[in-house]
């Protein structure tokens, strides 16, 4: 089967960035830094985005291209050709994507239920009041069922469609509108009078606020927001044409993810500092606060609304690339029919989604030091286990890949800072991101002993 490719290399830059851009710049980031004391970790995100998501993003790119297969087949691949059991790491990704995917929906559903609420309360003020909270939404788990069907629908309509005429043109129409609102958005925000409690809050480095499972918290929300790990992006780069150099892409993705990242946090912070006493650690900080807030702004519903909608196209983008993975895999494995692969998928996740749906309702009395089954699903898998199957995919490209394949698409141009960094690039993946992975998984146990 011949295997589809972006159009354009915009249209690549554009689903890469789609589906690192997420809910994990504007939702997690933030309530990640507030649990961590601001800046100090922000520093410790930016570093660790650069060191080790960036090359481990260039390197599943790599993989993607050389093998021109998603993760699970290329690992599979690689296997047998080094007589080494690399396909647990692609099982693992593959498995990763779908249960995140299953809660990524849960929560896309929560944005979708706010677009909705800011839309009627342009009509009807006082829906907000009744209906525009987090804790209305969190006593009906069916509703978060029905919403993150909805949601799950959206993205398999779009994988459905293939890689050039769904993915690529959906995310370029959406990718504009995104940017723009975003932008209005901080303006708006930085407006505000705790704006300059926020800046020193996010940028203010206080290393004594810092725990010792920090790093390691750092490292799995840097895979989770740029989307490594999880195999997106060895299917992204199986789309590559040979033309498109990769190192640069890298570079470019991780930039763009990053300062959003920092942009959310701009958003956020200042609204959240001005409205509310919610503590800053609350998984729920941006629904909590925003609505409560924005609906006794003047002006602040059209403004709810239009945030909801951007946040909304960001969490579609990013699960249409969790999608993709799934369902690529699934096509070359068996050969079966992108639109029977997208459905299976989808409702795959539906169903494993009804668990974390319900946590707050059903599941409500299943906690653990407090925390929600939603929560401690998301803690767990993100803050562990993403980073240990980092490493993995880390092994998997730097010992199953020659070197001569690795250097001839990572140098391809010969551009003199190619060649310059790739003994870099290699060594970071060799020994650079075991060691740090490993480093800062000791910390971990040593703060939860
Ligand atoms: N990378 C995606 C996000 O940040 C999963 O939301």
């Amino acid at each position: 089967m011949k295997r589809g490719s972006w159009n354009t290399r915009f249209g690549f830059y554009l689903a890469a960035i789609g589906s690192a851009c997420g809910l994990g710049n504007l939702w997690r980031f933030p309530y990640v830094v507030g649990e961590n004391g601001g800046g100090a970790f922000v520093l410790l995100y930016v570093f660790f985005a650069l060191l080790v998501g960036m090359p481990l993003l260039i390197g599943e790119l790599i993989l993607g291209k050389s093998t021109r297969r998603s993760v699970l087949s290329a690992s599979i691949e690689l296997s047998a050709m080094n007589q080494r059991k690399y396909y647990w790491i692609g099982r693992l990704s593959v498995l990763m994507s779908l249960v995140v995917l299953s809660y990524y929906a849960v929560i896309s559903g929560w944005v979708l239920h706010f677009s909705t609420q800011f839309l009627s309360g342009l009509f009807h003020p006082e829906v907000l009041v009744e209906k525009g909270r987090l804790d209305h939404l969190l006593s009906n788990g069916w509703l978060q069922v029905g919403l993150s069907s909805v949601h799950l629908l959206l993205a398999i309509v779009v994988v459905l469609k293939g890689v050039q005429e769904g993915l690529e043109r959906w995310i370029t129409a959406m990718m504009p509108i995104f940017a723009v609102l975003l932008v209005l958005l901080v303006i708006k925000s930085l407006s505000l009078d705790a704006a300059g409690e926020a800046l020193r809050f996010l940028f203010y480095p206080d290393f004594s606020k810092l725990q010792l499972s920090s790093p390691l918290h750092a490292i799995g929300h840097v895979c989770f927001t740029l989307s490594v790990g999880f195999g997106t992006m060895v299917t992204f780069g199986s789309y590559l044409k040979d033309s498109d150099h990769i190192p640069t892409a890298g570079f470019r993705v991780t930039v763009v993810d990053t300062l959003l990242s920092l942009f959310a946090g701009l958003l956020l912070f200042p609204i959240v500092l001005q409205a509310s006493n919610i503590p800053l650690t609350d998984p729920g900080l941006l629904f909590e606060a925003l609505p409560r807030f924005l609906s006794q702004t003047p002006g602040g519903v059209l403004f709810g609304f239009m945030f909801f909608i951007c946040l909304y196209l960001a969490a579609l983008g990013a699960s249409i690339g969790l999608l993709e993975v799934i369902v690529s895999n699934l096509v070359d494995r068996t050969k079966m029919s992108r639109t029977w692969a997208a459905w299976i998928c989808g409702v795959a996740a539906l169903v494993i989604g009804v668990v974390p749906a319900l946590s707050s309702t059903f599941f409500n009395g299943v906690r653990f030091q407090g925390k929600a089954l939603l929560e401690i699903l998301d803690g767990l898998l993100i803050n562990l286990f993403l980073p240990l199957i980092a490493v993995g995919v880390a092994w998997v490209i730097s010992s199953g890949l020659s070197s001569k394949e690795k250097e001839r698409l990572f140098v391809q141009t010969e551009k003199i800072e190619s060649v310059a960094l790739y003994p870099h690039w290699k060594w970071m993946l060799k020994w650079g991101i075991p060691f740090i992975v490993g480093i800062a998984l000791i910390l971990q146990i040593i703060d939860l002993i």
